[in-house]
């Protein structure tokens, strides 16, 4: 299916390019949080070891998803969808070779490597895509997979890799990346022998990622911290996963609930992945309470400024919050400081955010904000995923209309934030 005509599916047949805000009422009600975006494309790079079915329930309907199921079909995959649930027959998986676009727009294509050299002994694919956001290198991913026995035979207009099999090595992590170990869980499956993976990172796609595995018959040991050991098996079954929610879309709303004093309740949500939010928000002034899948947040009184955030692989603060939280901070009363250390290009909002009458100035991978009372609107355009969808907070907190272009990177990762923010009281609407 062609790249465009992906785009028009997902948007019921209409081209939708630009979202219309009218801004400055505050956020209220509560809503259900999608399938986890970034646990749903290492689990469909997975389903690809097994040569039969896996059923994702929960799976959310965005743009990487549909990116992800078109470049599994090329690979021989039969991918389809029942409401929520996607279904991959991975049968009929043979050649490991990806030439498709879609390779190209999507970072997390990346991570079909390691499950290609188990499967096919072969992984052939252009280089990953994904959002501007900095250099992303893969440096890590590739010297994982070297060390359990694949050969790189190309690196310059493609990956090229291949191997006999794929053997149990210990693997130490100088950072710990999330592609990369999720790159060596999936080499480390049907490898022979044990594998031992040292300095993992811990965002709890991965964990979810190892849970996944688990139930389809793999053998990983120390889910959940950073030393994973993984004794490879010969083959996999079939098997039904519920994803969990997206912890960057919760902490999405609540950012922008917070941003316009609002008072908010997300369910089906998994508060434990927020906990540094809820802190940071707590701090902030609002009143939170979570409990079970739940949590309710008033804002009226969120209006301090955050002396220093510092972004950091999980625990610490998500990267993908970061534009968010600098929205939020743009109206506290006072001044705030981010520090970004995980992507270099990650203040490409900021020129958009000053013509909203944002003051922040930038000082190396530092932003230092200076709140105040009220944002205006203006016509802004979204550059990528993370920056994109906190535009659309600054629309929802500014005074007058907002006209957000860009949109479709927005889609990359959140199912329907017109529909969120509608049913939130918002008064936002798609216009061609
Ligand atoms: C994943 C997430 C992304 C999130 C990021 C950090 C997916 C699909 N994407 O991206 O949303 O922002 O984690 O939480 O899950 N690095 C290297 N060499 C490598 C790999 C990474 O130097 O081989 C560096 C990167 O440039 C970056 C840092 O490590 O500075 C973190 O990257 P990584 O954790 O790998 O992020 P991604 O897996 O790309």
């Amino acid at each position: 299916m062609a790249y465009t005509n992906v785009w028009l599916e997902l948007c019921g047949g209409i081209c939708v390019d630009r979202i219309q805000i009218e801004g400055n009422v505050p956020l209220c009600g509560k809503i259900k949080v999608q399938g986890a975006k970034n646990g749903a494309l290492p689990i469909m790079a997975a389903a690809v070891l097994h040569r039969g079915m896996t059923v994702i329930k929960n799976c959310p309907r965005i743009l990487d998803v549909e990116y992800m199921s078109e470049i599994l079909r090329e690979l021989g995959c039969l991918v389809w969808r029942e409401d929520s649930a996607l279904f991959i027959n991975a049968e009929n998986v043979d050649g490991g070779i990806v030439r498709s676009e879609y390779a190209t727009k999507l970072r997390a294509s990346v991570i079909l490597t390691g499950s290609l050299l188990g499967r096919c002994g072969r992984a052939v694919l252009p280089y990953p895509g994904g959002c501007t956001i900095g250099m992303r290198p893969i440096d890590l991913h590739l010297k994982a997979l070297t060390q359990m026995g694949a050969e790189v035979i190309s690196a310059e207009d493609g990956l090229m890799l291949r191997t006999q099999k794929m053997r149990g090595s210990t693997i130490e992590f100088p950072f710990p990346s999330v592609g990369a170990t999720e790159n060596a869980i999936l080499g480390a499956v049907l490898a022979e022998g044990i594998t031992v993976l040292q300095g993992c990172a811990v965002e709890p796609e991965i964990e979810e990622l190892c849970r996944f595995l688990c139930e389809k018959g793999a053998c990983i040991s120390g889910i959940g911290s950073t030393q994973l050991v993984i004794s490879g098996v010969k083959k996999l079954k079939d098997s039904v996963h519920r994803l969990m929610s997206d912890r960057i879309v919760a902490g999405t709303y609540l950012l922008a609930a917070a941003g316009t004093r609002g008072s908010i309740s997300l369910y089906d949500v998994c508060w434990e992945h927020l906990r540094y939010l809820l802190r940071t928000l707590s701090d902030a002034g609002a009143q939170i309470s979570a409990e079970g899948s739940e949590i309710h947040m008033d804002a009226k009184q969120a209006v301090y400024p955050v002396k220093c955030l510092v972004t950091r692989p999980y625990p610490g603060f998500p990267t993908d919050l970061q534009s968010q939280m600098m929205v939020f901070l743009s109206r506290a009363r006072g001044i705030s400081r981010i520090e970004e250390n995980m992507f270099e290009s990650r203040f490409q909002i900021v020129e958009e955010l000053k013509r909203m009458g944002a003051d922040i100035e930038i000082e190396g991978n530092c932003a230092v904000i200076r709140g105040v009372s009220n944002l205006k609107g203006n016509f802004v355009r979204a550059r990528e995923l993370r920056g994109g969808a906190a535009l659309v907070s600054a629309a929802l907190m500014a005074e007058g209309r907002t006209i957000l272009s860009g949109t479709e990177y927005i889609r990359r990762g959140y199912e329907d934030i017109v529909r969120d923010y509608t049913q939130l009281g918002a008064d936002i609407k798609e216009t061609g």
